[in-house]
């Protein structure tokens, strides 16, 4: 599918591609793994979208582009009451918050939900889903601002780790009991008191390592023996492995409905022409974002 495209988002994983940190497996890349446009043309075998069609994709990379092609399994409608711009922020944070949260953690109503750097792209989607889904929110941030816009997008509780410790502030918010569940994107310290703040049997599911990426923090472990004493669930997610399943597919027909019913939000915190994708990736590498960076390639 041809699509052209009218915005991309900005993933902390361009970051770390671009920078060289993911090995040598792939030296020299176009970055860009979400996009929002319009198909241009489509292959013979094609049955999903027609010329025409507004569509979202989800990328192996590529989307720092004015055209890109792209697998048509990997293409869905785009959500008809956002913008191109909203839209792009949609595939990757959001099938990722997903899938940890429903689907890996199985969180449900009435269950207390930990969702690690509230102004990261997979933190505002994880809010968004975890409230959506019934659950009480915590949530950290590392600046003042980001804990107030936190509360804003519907955070229960939002404690800012950088001035504090967010680990008793947690125990105390539960009243000594923990968190059901842990969304955890940090990675470092913040991983290891995330595991030290479920309650027995509780479930952590990682997504990513933002500290470990930015500032070769030390890697958070789990203590192997603390985990099985206390039954907990400790595990790891990675989109690629969801698209190649397809899990990604089946699940974002049911975001994209939710997006529609204005049931889930997304949050884009700024816009940058293609000429300034350096700009665009300084902002997130500085930890400025509360929620997503967006690229217009045509400017
Ligand atoms: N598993 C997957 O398939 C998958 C999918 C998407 C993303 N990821 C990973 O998930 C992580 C988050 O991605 P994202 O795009 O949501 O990130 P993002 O929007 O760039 O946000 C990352 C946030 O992490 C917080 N953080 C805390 N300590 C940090 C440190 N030492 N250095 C940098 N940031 C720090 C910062 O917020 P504060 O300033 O408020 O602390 C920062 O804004 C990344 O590691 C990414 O590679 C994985």
């Amino acid at each position: 599918v041809l699509i052209r495209i009218h915005a991309v988002s900005v993933n902390r994983t361009d970051l770390t591609y671009v920078a060289g940190r993911y090995g040598a497996a792939r030296p020299l890349i176009i970055p860009g793994e979400d996009v929002a446009g319009v198909v241009e043309a489509v292959g013979s075998e094609v049955e999903n979208v027609r010329p025409g069609d507004k569509v979202i994709a989800l990328l192996p990379g590529g989307g720092y582009a004015q055209r890109v092609s792209a697998h048509m399994l990997s293409v869905f409608p785009k959500p008809t009451n956002l913008s191109y711009d909203e839209a792009c922020t949609i595939p990757v944070v959001y099938l990722t918050s997903w899938i940890s949260l429903l689907r890996r953690a199985e969180l449900k109503a009435g269950e207390v939900a930990l969702i690690q750097a509230a102004g990261s792209g997979c933190g505002v989607a994880g809010i968004s889903i975890a409230k959506w889904a019934g659950a009480t929110v915590i949530t950290t941030a590392g600046t003042d601002q980001k804990v107030a816009r936190a509360r804003e997008l519907g955070a229960d509780h939002a404690i800012n780790y950088a001035t504090g410790d967010f680990a008793s502030e947690v125990i105390r918010i539960t009243n000594g009991a923990g968190v059901d569940v842990c969304l955890e994107s940090v990675g470092g310290d913040v991983y290891n008191n995330s595991v030290k703040v479920l309650k027995d049997g509780g479930r952590l599911v990682s997504v990513g390592r933002s500290a470990e990426q930015s500032d070769a923090s030390p890697r958070g472990e789990a203590d192997p023996a603390e985990v099985s004493r206390r039954a907990l669930v400790v595990e790891s997610f990675a989109l690629p492995t969801a698209v190649q399943t397809g899990e990604a597919r089946r699940e974002i027909a049911v975001i994209t409905e939710l997006l529609e019913q204005g049931k889930l939000r997304t949050v884009v915190d700024q816009i940058y022409p293609m000429s300034r994708a350096r700009d665009a990736m300084a902002y997130l590498d500085g930890r400025k974002n509360f929620g997503k960076v967006v690229l217009h390639p045509w400017e």
